[in-house]
């Protein structure tokens, strides 16, 4: 059975304030829409683990750094709300945009410092707007746990940072990458791919996984990630934003025996794609 498409904050609230009364545990998964299996994923997840879970899905313009991405962004409710269907959803939250920022809208959430690098640096906003849309989105959903794709490696330690920052009374929870055969990870951007490109974009996790496997047994770091930019720069990417290992949690540079993320973004064919995996440096 399809579940209710809400677009009033007051419809969800009825729903809330019944389920909440009721000692129920509430889940949400923010989304933009575009629904594909990693989605779904999270939502199963939150599925087995919560009593009622809500999805949201909302095109966040303030997060696009780029108009032509916003623009370009694919907007397919109704698939959606077929893919839903058979998942068990309670509610299907789809505000609009001068609900979410009305006239006189004036409050930003800024994370700092984590943000600083990697996908902040090459997307000046875009965390200010995602930190705030996802705080107004769980200011309206009122969930005891918000689940979010490792795929945004960043994200989700933004999340975090600003959750524990704000006592934000939510439990964030990770849900791991969902891969396709080739190991390209998910993503509604990759709808925009060409056949051609969309063949050539597994040599990005690939190059990841080769990267991460040589760091691991042991080979300097550095050159090893100046060759996987090389590798996917002649392979026709272009630009490669970023290819680098982190410290998992705060995103500084990694240390020793502590766990690590190798995390990349990189053009192909005018789409941007990111990707990560764990890598942690031998101690
Ligand atoms: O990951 C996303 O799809 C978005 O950044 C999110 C968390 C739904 C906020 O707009």
């Amino acid at each position: 059975m399809s579940a209710p498409i809400i677009r009033q904050p007051g419809e969800l609230h009825a729903l809330t304030d019944a389920w909440l009364a009721a000692g129920q545990v509430i889940g949400v998964v923010p989304t933009m829409g575009a629904l594909h299996d990693g989605h779904l994923g999270l939502v199963r997840m939150a599925r087995e683990s919560c009593d009622r879970v809500i999805v949201t899905i909302f095109v966040n313009p303030r997060q696009f750094n780029n108009p032509e991405d916003l623009a370009r962004y694919p907007r397919t409710e109704q698939a959606d709300a077929a893919l839903l269907a058979p998942l068990g959803v309670d509610a299907v939250f789809v505000p609009d945009g001068a609900l979410i920022y009305p006239p006189g809208h004036a409050t930003s959430v800024s994370v700092t410092r984590i943000t600083d690098e990697l996908e902040g640096a090459h997307r000046p906003g875009h965390f200010d707007g995602m930190a705030t849309v996802v705080t107004l989105l769980l200011n309206l959903t009122r969930p005891h746990r918000a689940y979010f794709g490792e795929k945004d490696w960043q994200q989700l330690q933004v999340v975090r940072q600003m959750v524990r920052d704000l006592h934000m009374p939510v439990e964030i929870v990770a849900c791991p990458t969902t891969r396709a055969p080739d190991g390209l990870a998910l993503s509604s951007r990759n709808q925009r791919l060409t056949a051609a490109d969309r063949e050539r974009a597994a040599l990005l996790p690939r190059t990841l996984f080769d990267a991460a496997r040589r760091i691991e047994a042991g080979e300097d770091a550095a050159p090893v990630l100046a060759q996987a930019r090389a590798a996917l720069a002649g392979a026709g990417f272009g630009p490669v934003d970023y290819l680098e290992l982190r410290d998992a949690r705060t995103l500084a540079q990694p240390q020793p025996g502590q766990p690590a993320r190798l995390l990349a973004a990189a053009w192909l064919g005018g789409v941007r794609l990111i990707d990560n995996i764990a890598a942690t440096l031998p101690g």
